[in-house]
């Protein structure tokens, strides 16, 4: 099954023929460390741990496999990142349900673990909002107050005690006209400022299933990379070969194997 799809997702970027071809600088010469964080005007909450453990979000040093697994992953995308001088990173996946939302949380906290970097974890998944649910946080103010102008972007910024360099910026509720949105002037600003704001933040965006809605096509021109969750049993082959055509401008860096079993109900 994985073998298929990895041969599928290797014959779509041999079509695409971009993969290795990017625009590429280098980024050797930034300083090793991220420079300690104080969190002035991002507001601190706590997070609940034992719901975030009920979501399979895992502690930064877990030793179970899994916690091993995304380690490994996040070591591979941040080495793949910085060759290319990427910042910004796109959890997708085709379908509802795959996983993202989980990977791109256990991803941000394992990148906002690796003292180099701190993590910027972002809901734009503007049909369900699922990431301050996982944590337990009741936003005041989310993403999406942000792109309908209510909020100024450091009134959403949430950072959860005890996840050094992690922070949230969350949807507080689902937005209509979505798509639109991601596609327009509001979503390029605010992409401009978070990375001009902060040179050594990874930006990692969660986003709806590509099949599903047009928002990650219409918000793929604004990212510089994504991974790709494969749910066990239940992701095509050909799904995932739509999938890239229809982000065929956005260099893939690797896949999630996943092993999600929840039924699905219909989008
Ligand atoms: N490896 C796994 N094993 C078992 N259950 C999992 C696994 N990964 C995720 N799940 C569960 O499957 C459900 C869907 O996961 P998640 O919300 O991460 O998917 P998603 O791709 O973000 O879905 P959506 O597109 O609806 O936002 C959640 O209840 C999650 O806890
Ligand atoms: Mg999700």
């Amino acid at each position: 099954m994985m073998e298929r799809i990895r041969q599928a997702i290797d014959r779509a970027r041999d079509d695409r023929g971009h993969a290795d071809s990017a625009d590429l600088h280098e980024l050797g010469t930034r300083s090793q460390l991220a420079p300690v964080v104080t969190y002035t005007r991002t507001r601190v909450f706590e997070a609940n741990a034992e719901l975030l453990e009920r979501n399979r979000v895992l502690p930064p040093q877990d030793r179970s496999a899994a916690g091993h697994a995304i380690r490994m992953l996040r070591t591979q995308l941040l080495q793949r990142m910085q060759e290319h001088g990427f910042r910004t990173l796109a959890v997708l996946s085709p379908a509802d349900g795959d996983g993202k939302t989980t990977t791109a949380i256990n991803l941000a906290i394992s990148m906002a673990a690796d003292r180099r970097h701190t993590a910027l974890l972002v809901d734009l998944d503007l049909h369900r909002p699922g990431i301050a649910g996982r944590f337990g946080l009741v936003p005041e103010a989310g993403v999406d107050d942000v792109f309908a102008g209510e909020a100024p972007i450091e009134r959403a910024l949430y950072h959860p005690e005890g996840l050094e360099r992690l922070v949230l910026l969350p949807a507080r509720a689902p937005m209509a006209g979505s798509s639109e949105t991601l596609a327009g002037p509001r979503a390029r600003d605010l992409v401009r400022e978070l990375k001009s704001r902060y040179p050594d933040r990874v930006i990692i965006f969660d986003l709806p299933p590509v099949l599903a809605a047009d928002d990650a096509v219409a918000f793929s021109p604004l990212i510089d990379c994504a991974v790709m969750v494969v749910a066990e049993a239940r992701t095509q082959r050909e799904d995932v070969g739509s999938c890239l055509t229809l982000l065929r401008q956005t260099p893939v860096l690797g896949t999630v194997l996943n092993c999600a079993t929840d039924v699905r109900a219909p989008y």
